[in-house]
């Protein structure tokens, strides 16, 4: 048997080669039948679709067969046929079956099919095997291939910007510290607070929020670079779009302007999904017949449209006029408020019917380093906000004066002695540049058609869950 090489599940599916023999190795999802035959549906994980192995009672007693439940892992050497059974092609007529590992039916906890995804969090070690997680993983992965991809195409490097870091590049204190002091014997330092002398680094340190603000050094040395790594945030919250640990895109491209940036995002997202439908097509349908009948259609109109370009101050107008057409929103909308998901998906969903681009947000809800605009009220930020999904990219120009940079974070009280670094690229051979950074869980809850952000990554971190 060992000099039969094994055969992805994919490959024989697409194979004609009725007669030869194959090896295949795999999970077992089912096994029915009756005394003369038993049909094993097999899955290796290489595609959502199973084997049917027929293994007939003239070469297998039931004793043979005993171990052979749902979650064993097997290997079968069998000849391709043509299957005479509906919804396959080919089967493979098993001549031997090896048990790798048994699966207690009495306590293999994937017994029947429809789990509730919520019971399946409380499983993420096996949920993997389902169709449903098979499919988002596959997804997941073709998507970082495209991303990859569609970067290196036009000429970006990938750039590793640091895990570790001494500064909050959003400046909004979600971060999670890294220490190797001793938390039970903390020492205060002289002036208050905790003395690090004797930590790792000498200084607080936390985990990264954003590759960005290491992102613009390098944009401004190779010209254009993207970042794909993970970050951390620690807000307290607990919704269906919100991870402590995910992972972030981050182009950053020298002499962009937030026009440039804006059509750089458009069209990235719809690469994307264009490859989604091209590459993940079956896994696509799966997620589409099982959870969201429209997401094949939803992910063919986004590549239809161009998304909207609107201003804050506009999009604060419909939103105010739609209240006096009666619609009631749960959070207030007023010029100057950061808008809630519930009024950027009324832009999206309810009013354009289409993703938005909105720029040109007050300068106090955003970050210190998007550049400012004449008017001494607004920057040049823009977020795209998707159906379903609210915002699935936030991004800017720079602000590439230095002056107008230290004295914004200043005012918005990020210490600029830990970002002087990040301030002096200002004084050395600045230049106008932009950037935005991609949720890759959030681009994925868009693909996949899912409605919670913890199931479309491995193992989720969130408040109070960090199992696995
Ligand atoms: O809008 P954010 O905070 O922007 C930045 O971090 C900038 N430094 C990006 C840049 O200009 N280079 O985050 C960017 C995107 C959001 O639009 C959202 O898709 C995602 O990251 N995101 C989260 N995804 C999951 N869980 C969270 N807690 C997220 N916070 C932000
Ligand atoms: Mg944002």
């Amino acid at each position: 048997m060992e000099t039969l090489g094994r055969t992805k599940i994919i490959d024989l599916l697409r194979s004609k080669d009725f007669g030869t023999s194959f090896l295949v190795k795999g999970w077992v999802r089912t096994r029915r039948g009756s005394k003369q035959v038993s049909f094993i549906a097999l899955n290796d994980g290489s595609t959502i679709y199973n084997l049917q192995i027929v293994a007939g009672s003239d070469t297998f007693d039931d004793e043979q067969l005993k171990a052979v439940t749902t979650g064993a892992c097997i290997a079968v050497v069998g000849t391709l046929a043509e299957s005479q059974g509906q919804g396959q092609e080919a089967e493979l007529r098993a001549s031997s079956i090896t048990v790798y590992g048994t699966a207690d039916p009495t306590s293999y906890p994937l017994q029947k099919k429809g789990h509730s995804l919520e019971y399946l969090r409380e499983i993420a070690h096996l949920r993997p095997r389902t169709n449903t997680f098979g499919a988002i993983l596959r997804i997941r992965h073709h998507m970082a291939f495209a991303i990859h991809n569609f970067f290196h195409d036009r000429g970006f490097f990938y750039f590793h910007s640091p895990i570790i870091t001494a500064s909050d590049c959003e400046g909004a204190g979600q971060m999670f510290q890294v220490t190797t002091l001793n938390l039970a014997e903390l020492k205060k330092a002289p002036c208050g607070g905790v003395d690090h002398s004797d930590d790792f680094f000498g200084r607080p340190a936390a985990l990264t929020v954003s590759g960005q603000l290491e992102g613009e050094l390098a944009a401004l040395a190779l010209g254009a670079i993207y970042t794909f790594g993970p970050t951390f945030r620690a807000e307290n919250s607990n919704t269906p779009r919100h991870l402590a640990e995910f992972w972030m895109i981050e182009p950053e491209v020298a002499f962009n302007e937030i026009e440039d940036n804006m059509q750089l995002a458009e069209d990235f997202i719809k690469f994307c999904i264009q490859w989604a439908l091209n590459n993940c097509i079956d896994d696509i349908r799966f997620l589409n017949d099982h959870f969201d009948k429209d997401l094949v259609a939803r992910l063919q109109s986004i590549l239809d449209k161009t998304f909207v370009r609107l201003g804050y101050t506009e999009g604060v107008e419909i939103l105010e006029q739609a209240q006096r057409n009666g619609r009631s929103f749960e959070f207030p909308v007023y010029w100057g408020a950061d808008l809630a998901s519930e009024h950027e998906r009324y832009l999206v969903e309810e009013h354009f019917g289409c993703p938005v681009i909105l720029t040109d947000y007050p300068k106090e809800i955003k970050s210190f380093y998007m550049k400012q605009n004449d008017d001494g009220k607004t920057v040049r930020a823009m977020d795209v906000l998707f159906p379903k999904i609210g915002e699935i990219i936030g991004g800017s120009q720079r602000e590439d004066d230095y002056d107008k940079l230290a004295q914004r974070a200043e005012e918005m009280g990020v210490p600029t002695k830990d970002i002087w670094w990040y301030l002096e690229t200002r004084r050395f051979g600045t230049a106008p540049h932009s950037g935005f950074g991609l949720g890759f869980e959030r681009l994925l809850l868009f693909v996949t058609g899912m409605s919670n952000i913890r199931d479309v990554i491995p193992f989720p971190r969130t408040p109070k869950n960090v199992e696995f």
